[in-house]
């Protein structure tokens, strides 16, 4: 078996393969790290074939709905997922097979509803039924404590205590585990009675992930996240730096212009000299009166950097293919203490 472990931020993905055939799959996939499981792959001299959530994470951005587009492989999820892109469905002892491997899941319902683990050889991809140390949280939408209970106990702990645990999230630096270390020693394993471990379970207090509407959402719909639509608008764009452009201002260049994508409060308040109003929300509907001249060079500027590069990649798109963002908006101009024009333009 080849057997790649990523860890990030907390996250915990697994590329696994079978090192005659070359065949992979790709388990818990996060979105920030697509091209280094590629890359792995690509190392390791791979073909990645299949794309597996443990469940429908709400945590983190899973990768699988991209990564499924971009190399036409199916996303796989436990048949009780209402994500809508799921390509394979599997059910508990159903198998996923890649070349020589065989990755049994075992449908372990708690910390979601879809939750499932997978063996694999000596190896077991728990999720995030069972971490390291703790278990998952089953205060988040589908969780369920005594559904948790009846995996822990039931299914996962019965299994040989020496296979390999290896979870979707650890925040501790630790790779892996095994069954009968976490008997031994995890403390949300002690309590072996129902009723007590079900009360611990609904008393842990957590406090709700970080962009946990948004994780469910993208992870559910296979729509994009906020820092996705920024990251994708970032690379169809080149970017000018503020001494650039204040040395073409002062130069009056005239092959420039200037587009303050602002509301016209911010834009009066204090705009860059010259520049042109136009709020991202009017962009499309008023180019062809503002911009007849689609070869000029334009530069888009907002507050903060992230607007004016959503406006100058909808512009390129248009086919004003001379349009870059400003690096740094309007805050980095005003804190470099570049010259500001109030009110209209002349
Ligand atoms: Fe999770």
């Amino acid at each position: 078996m080849i057997f790649e472990q990523v860890a990030t931020g907390g996250c915990q993905s697994y590329l696994v393969g079978c090192s005659d055939t070359r065949v992979a799959a790709l388990i818990d996939p996060e979105i920030s790290q697509i091209d280094h499981y590629i890359a792995l792959a690509a190392r390791d001299g791979l073909r990645i074939r299949y794309l597996i959530d443990t469940h429908t994470h709400a945590d983190h951005f899973s990768a699988t709905r991209q990564l499924a587009r971009q190399m036409g492989v199916p996303v796989v999820m436990h048949r009780a997922s209402s994500a809508l892109f799921v390509d394979m469905r599997i059910g508990d002892g159903e198998m996923v097979i890649v070349g020589k491997l065989r990755l049994q899941a075992i449908h372990t319902p708690g910390h979601t509803r879809d939750s499932m683990c997978l063996l694999v050889e000596d190896r077991l991809f728990t999720g995030d039924t069972l971490l390291i140390g703790a278990t998952g949280r089953t205060d988040l939408p589908s969780g369920d404590p005594e559904a948790l209970y009846d995996s822990l106990f039931d299914r996962l702990l019965r299994l040989d205590p020496d296979l390999k645990v290896f979870p979707a999230h650890d925040y501790k630096g630790h790779q892996s585990s095994t069954i009968g270390q976490e008997m031994a020693t995890n403390p949300r394993l002690q309590k072996r009675d129902r009723a007590a471990f079900v009360e611990m379970m609904q008393n842990l207090n957590l406090s709700m992930p970080t962009h946990v509407t948004e994780a469910l959402r993208t992870n559910l719909s296979g729509g994009k996240s906020v820092a996705q639509l920024l990251t994708e608008a970032a690379a169809r764009v080149p970017f000018m730096s503020l001494d650039e452009l204040k040395a073409r201002v002062e130069a009056a260049d005239e092959d420039l212009t200037i587009l303050d994508v602002r509301e016209r409060e911010a834009y009066e308040s204090g705009h860059i000299p010259g520049a042109r109003l136009l709020p991202r929300g009017q962009l499309e509907l008023r180019v062809n009166q503002e911009l007849p001249d689609p070869t000029r060079l334009i530069l888009a500027c907002c507050e903060l950097g992230y607007i004016s590069t959503l406006a100058a990649s909808t512009l390129r798109e248009m086919g004003f293919l001379h349009t870059v963002a400003l690096d740094g908006g309007m805050k980095g101009w005003r804190e470099a203490g570049y010259p500001l024009t109030q009110g209209r333009e002349a």
